[in-house]
């Protein structure tokens, strides 16, 4: 049963095929945590609570209900009562009171997932998944909390979400609704988050966890450059294949903060939820205001499991794109061939030489609209340049098709630039605090999307430009963070839901455009991979993952990417050399090679290249058809990794029913007088044959003992190695 209620000892336990996570009611109605790790067989757990320890529970010991409520593992902490760990809900009623006593109510089990309104979520049939929700209520304010948890029941996945409603007759403000919170004891845990810059990011930390609070968090209005919704405890024996791992992804694109609190009895709480900070959410009489989810992922087989969980649950339950399993066109996009510097002659030759070598569609990059040659400009003004593109955009595209290329298109969809007819017609329509100078970024402004008739008013202009030519791919860019955050339409008491409304505008935008253009490839981007989550992963099967394109540096940022997210949701493009964003100098070979591991394409002006170079792009998109549904659908196993060795980085993926794999191997930095390099396999069927390099071997034997890897001589070497049955043709199922 994957939901199992034991009415008896008041326990419900969430069983996938390999974990157990189980809460209980203490019996003065409180909700505690009592376990969470590898799958149970008993109900019987209550002892686990320690309700027979000092400080008893409150109706027992009336004296010590505060060190009770500090000392208990709590399953939805809150602020106010005595828990002075970080609560997960704090809410103020008009009279300004700051608490709350969520009790225990009642129950449902519900088969399948029900969405989350206006939110990305995972989905699931009544087949797959099971939904327990328990109700919480506080008698004072007659308010009530429904936490809601998911089982998938062929994964070993928990996703949680909570849902406020008011039954009072008077509002309160919600102050703070994380979305989980997981009480455990310690375990020496260290916690490994992903964190970065601009050009840098989600790169692998991992450091020990030590007393008092350590978050990771965003209050820019996007999940970030800088950190990233994901946040895992693991012990300190977890390697790729052994070992413990608590893992927490938020499903949202905006402000997020999750934190683990080490406490003074050595317990630790893991919280995710919306960052509380710039937060406050008037709830009216008879309103509901619903959480994002957070996904939790247990694993005791380390952190390869743990990515691949992820992997199978985001392309089977997140991601919703028609795109999802068929093969991606092989995109060139001209953003670094030209910057603003195009017209239409530049890009119908860019597409006829791109189309000769394999590439499938030309996508315009920024420049195409109002009178953009600059960033300085035209934000907002989404109308062709006519001026720039002779003869309109139509026209433009016939002339790409007939290449036998698709055509894609970039928008900026969220912005505004002072310097645009938009902000002459309506310069409230920015986000801002009235009378104070709205700070810019990029020279930009941001587009209030918490007003509807904002929401309509720009998607009514995104939608003519995709109805006027035959456009088969959307960019969809977010290049700066939110400041003076304030809309002239909200009153003073709803101020503090500005952030949260954004982010609903923006997936109310994103849903429509998705519904109304079913078969149009989203891919959405910011300022490289700030917004690289799974909240855009719902609406755009792949994602721009950073705006650095060096094969060096995209090994630490598709590492990190890849530890959570699949391989084909990541945007990966070869571009030119000296690199534009660090100056450094690959073989052409590699940065293909590194790119393969996302969705392919390229970046460069490919009239320019050599004959030789052309001839590689020849040979990388014939590769690219290969091992597309390998790399794409394939388990991801990580061999060793550059940002631990600073040597050497290799992964590699295999096909479902373990018949064939592709290794790739990057040497960074040759060493001198090096011995030869054995390297062990992963993933594969230890009594099967398989043929690498012409010569057959055991899985067992490629698993254990390993293969050599030959490029080693010359820094950023690398190479792809294929693994594959013996006789016939190698098929990935998926
Ligand atoms: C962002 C994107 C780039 C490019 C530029 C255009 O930086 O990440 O890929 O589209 O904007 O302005």
């Amino acid at each position: 049963m994957p939901v199992n209620v034991n009415e008896k000892e008041k326990v419900f336990l969430l069983n996938t095929p390999k974990t157990t996570y189980a809460i209980g009611v203490v019996d003065d109605g409180f909700l505690a945590h009592i376990y969470y790790g590898k799958r149970l067989n008993t109900s019987d757990i209550r002892y686990l609570l320690k309700e027979e320890d000092p400080p008893y529970i409150p109706e027992k010991n009336k004296r010590e209900e505060n060190a009770f409520l500090d000392q208990l593992p709590m399953e939805y902490p809150e602020t106010g009562m005595g828990d002075y760990r970080e609560s997960a809900f704090c809410v103020r009623n008009m009279e300004g009171f700051r608490a709350s006593e969520l009790k225990y109510d009642r129950y449902e089990i519900l088969k399948g997932k029900p969405g989350l309104e206006g939110l990305p979520a995972t989905w699931g049939s009544d087949e797959e998944c099971t939904t327990l929700n328990i109700f919480c209520v506080d008698t004072l304010l007659d308010l009530e909390v429904c936490l809601r948890y998911t089982v998938f029941e062929q994964l070993d996945a928990v996703t949680r979400s909570v849902i406020v409603k008011n039954n009072g007759h008077q509002s309160v403000y919600l102050e703070k609704v994380f979305s989980a919170c997981l009480d455990m004891e310690d375990r020496d845990f260290e916690m490994i988050g992903l964190f970065g810059s601009w050009a840098r990011e989600r790169h692998l930390q991992r450091r020990p966890l030590g007393y008092g609070r350590q978050n990771i968090s965003s209050f820019k209005g996007e999940s970030s450059h800088q950190e990233h919704p994901f946040a895992a405890l693991v012990t300190s024996d977890t390697t790729q294949e052994a070992g413990e791992v608590y893992a927490m992804n938020f499903v949202y694109s905006g402000n997020f903060m999750a934190q683990a609190e080490k406490s003074q009895f050595d317990s630790v709480r893991l919280t995710m939820g919306i960052h509380p900070e710039g937060f406050t959410w008037k709830l009216d009489p008879g309103k509901y205001f619903t959480a994002p989810e957070v996904v939790m992922v247990y694993s005791s087989e380390g952190l390869g499991k743990m990515t691949r969980t992820f992997h199978d649950l985001y392309r089977d339950h997140l991601i919703r794109s028609p795109y999802l399993h068929r093969e991606r066109p092989i995109l060139i996009n001209n953003w670094e061939a030209t910057y603003f510097d195009f017209d239409e002659k530049k890009l119908i030759d860019i597409a006829r030489e791109a189309s000769q070598l394999g590439i499938e569609m030309l996508v315009m990059d920024d420049g195409w609209f109002g009178h953009r040659s600059s960033d300085d400009s035209s934000l907002g003004d989404w109308q062709v340049n006519e001026e720039k593109l002779k003869g309109g955009l139509h026209h433009l595209v016939e002339e790409v098709k007939k290449t036998g290329m698709k055509f894609g298109i970039w928008f900026e969809p969220e912005m505004i630039s002072p310097d645009s007819d938009l902000f002459k017609k309506h310069p409230d329509w920015a986000i801002q605090i009235p009378g104070r100078h709205i700070t810019q970024s990029r020279a930009q402004y941001v587009l209030d999307l918490s007003r509807q008739e904002v929401v309509d008013a720009v998607y009514k202009m995104m939608e003519n430009v995709l109805k006027s030519a035959d456009i088969s791919y959307v960019k969809w860019d977010m290049n700066r963070q939110l400041t003076t955050m304030g809309s002239v339409c909200l009153p003073p008491d709803r101020q503090g839901e500005l952030f949260h409304r954004y982010m609903l505008g923006v997936y109310q935008m994103q849903e429509r455009l998705v519904r109304e253009f079913p078969d149009l490839l989203l891919e959405n981007c910011s300022g490289g991979g700030a917004r690289f989550d799974p909240g855009m992963l719902y609406y755009s099967p792949q994602i721009w993952c950073s705006d650095d394109t060096d094969a060096i540096e995209r090994l630490k940022i598709q590492e990190g990417t890849a530890l959570v997210y699949p391989l084909s949701c990541m945007g990966a493009h070869v571009s030119v050399c000296p690199n534009h964003t660090v100056g450094r100098n690959t073989p052409f070979e590699t940065r293909g090679n590194v790119a393969m591991a996302g969705t392919f394409g390229y970046e460069l002006d490919i009239t320019k290249l050599s004959e030789e170079e052309k001839e590689m792009v020849r040979h990388q998109t014939a590769s690219y058809h290969r091992y597309h549904k390998l790399i794409a659908e394939g388990d991801y196993y990580r061999l060793c990794s550059f940002s631990e060795t600073g040597e050497e980085d290799c992964w590699m993926t295999v096909s479902k029913d373990k018949c064939w794999a592709l290794v790739s191997y990057v040497c960074v930095l040759a060493k001198p007088n090096a011995k030869s390099r054995f390297l062990r396999l992963k993933g594969l069927e230890p009594d099967r044959k398989y043929e690498v390099r012409g010569k057959i071997y055991t899985g067992n034997i490629l698993m254990n003992a390993g293969i050599k890897i030959e490029s080693r001589q010359g820094d950023f070497r690398s190479e792809q190695i294929e693994i594959n049955e013996p006789d016939g043709e190698p098929v990935c199922d998926g």
